[in-house]
């Protein structure tokens, strides 16, 4: 989920394709904006702007943000959930120092409105005007975040994130001696989580190296106040499911045993040195959050210069919510159904109690890709594929995955099959309906991507 994955292209931009969107304009939260070639953002999409699951006091999603907020209430941080989602190429990107050609940007990654806009891929976004605008030496950014991904039960378009961060102005300070105190001081006056097990593999000084304008002892120090922060973080809520686990009758080994997590190397273009906290939960790591020291560019960018040092980090809540509510399927974060939502409560991390279980029906897509004129194959993207089953199943869309892939040895010819797991959480869905949304789907396969129905 993290955008340092993204480092690696999944497929040259020449053979994207784009979609030109049909209406001339789109309205997104009361504004408008002229769409063009970049335009992809489906009204699928576009109807889950603004539901804000996160403001929610009673969703899970709300009480997990609340949770984390009230562990910092008193330490110097302001609560923002109040940003736009829609932002510009500049604030999701420029500002934070992506390089024109980074992967991130492609609109097989992203919802674009228009070549300027699109749907915030992170919170991050919204990093440059709270360091100006912030008056507290520290912030939190929840939000809506969108990115086009593959369709399973941990993934969905739509996600929540809860940015941190925290900068010292050095100016602010007679010396540099009493600036380092301050941050010693603000280290010692963090929580220190207790009943956990830490290993931390350092960073490498070449690839993952120390900025320029800030010393050895800054950087440490900043460091382990950041570690030490999401460490708390971490421990909150980690506990919180454990409890929450044996309350509801679990008697599991690892529910007594001291939570385990760890630091990895990570990169981000506007951190660096940049990490990942990994946390040891059911017999696996679990990535959890990325973070690093701000870039001194992001800084300038934000209007504050050499003079202000600090660190940032992003959470994903969604997965965390479902560890510690122990929800299933991610897709029930969004359903209207009374016994999904009256199962929750302000202030409450309770167990999930499945309240049915409907069969899935299941249907392949196979299809021969398109030859270009110079004989290469038009690859198709998973991404552009996965939409097309969105826009047409909706949530009913349980999974999809690719199932088979080959080229044939004499018409050198490459074939795919794509497997979709249809299943409703809310209700029994008829073989024709299924019939019917998945004919639509291989339809507008074949004529926006030029597939060969196999
Ligand atoms: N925005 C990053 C992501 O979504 C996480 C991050 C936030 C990393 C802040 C570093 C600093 O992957």
């Amino acid at each position: 989920m993290l955008l340092v994955h993204r480092i690696i292209p999944r497929i040259p931009l020449r053979l994207s394709q784009r979609f030109i969107s049909s209406a001339p304009a789109i309205s997104v939260l009361g504004q408008t904006f002229k769409t063009d070639s970049w335009t992809n953002a489906t009204p699928q999409i576009l109807n889950l702007v603004g539901r804000d699951l996160y403001k929610d006091p009673n969703h899970p999603v709300g009480i997990l943000k609340s949770l984390v907020e009230n562990r910092f209430n008193g330490l110097d941080y302001t609560f923002y959930d109040d940003f736009n989602p829609v932002v510009s190429t500049y604030e999701n990107f420029d500002v934070l120092g992506f390089p024109a050609d980074h992967p991130g940007r492609s609109v097989h990654d992203s919802y674009y409105l228009n070549s300027k806009y699109l749907l915030r891929t992170h919170t991050s976004a919204h990093e440059h005007q709270c360091f100006k605008r912030c008056h507290t030496p520290g912030y939190f950014i929840t939000g809506d975040v969108y990115r086009r991904d593959e369709i399973d039960r941990t993934h969905y378009p739509v996600f929540h994130q809860m940015e941190g961060a925290r900068q010292w102005v050095r100016s602010d300070y007679k010396s540099n001696e009493e600036l380092l105190e301050k941050i010693q001081a603000d280290l010692d006056a963090t929580p220190k989580s207790s009943g956990i097990i830490v290993t931390d593999v350092g960073h490498d000084p070449v690839e993952n190296p120390k900025q320029d304008y800030m010393s050895e002892r800054e950087t440490d120090l900043i460091g382990q106040h950041l570690k030490r922060t999401i460490e708390v973080v971490v421990s909150e809520v980690f506990n919180a499911a454990k409890i929450a686990a044996k309350e509801a009758g679990s008697k599991e080994e690892y529910l007594n045993e001291p939570l385990k997590i760890r630091w990895v190397e990570a990169y981000f273009p506007w951190t660096s040195p940049s990490w990942e906290i990994e946390v040891w939960w059911k017999g696996e790591w679990l990535e959890c959050c990325g973070c690093g020291l701000v870039r001194e560019q992001v800084f300038k960018n934000s209007g504050k210069g050499s003079d202000t040092i600090g660190w940032a980090f992003g959470i994903g809540l969604d997965r965390i919510a479902m560890l510690l509510f122990d929800i299933p399927d991610i897709r029930l974060f969004w359903t209207q159904d009374a016994r999904f939502r009256d199962q929750f409560r302000e202030g409450k991390i309770s167990l999930f109690s499945p309240y049915s279980k409907y069969p899935g029906s299941i249907r392949d897509i196979s299809f021969w890709l398109p030859k270009e004129s110079d004989g290469e194959f038009k690859e198709l993207h998973a991404n552009d594929l996965m939409e097309a089953v969105r826009a047409n199943a909706g949530d009913l869309a349980e999974s999809v995955k690719l199932i088979d892939e080959f080229v044939h040895p004499k018409t050198g010819r490459k074939s795919q099959c794509y497997r979709v797991n249809y299943q409703s959480m809310d209700r029994n869905v008829t073989n024709e309906e299924v019939n019917r949304v998945h004919d639509k789907t291989r339809e507008e396969l074949v004529e926006k991507f030029g597939l060969e129905l196999r």
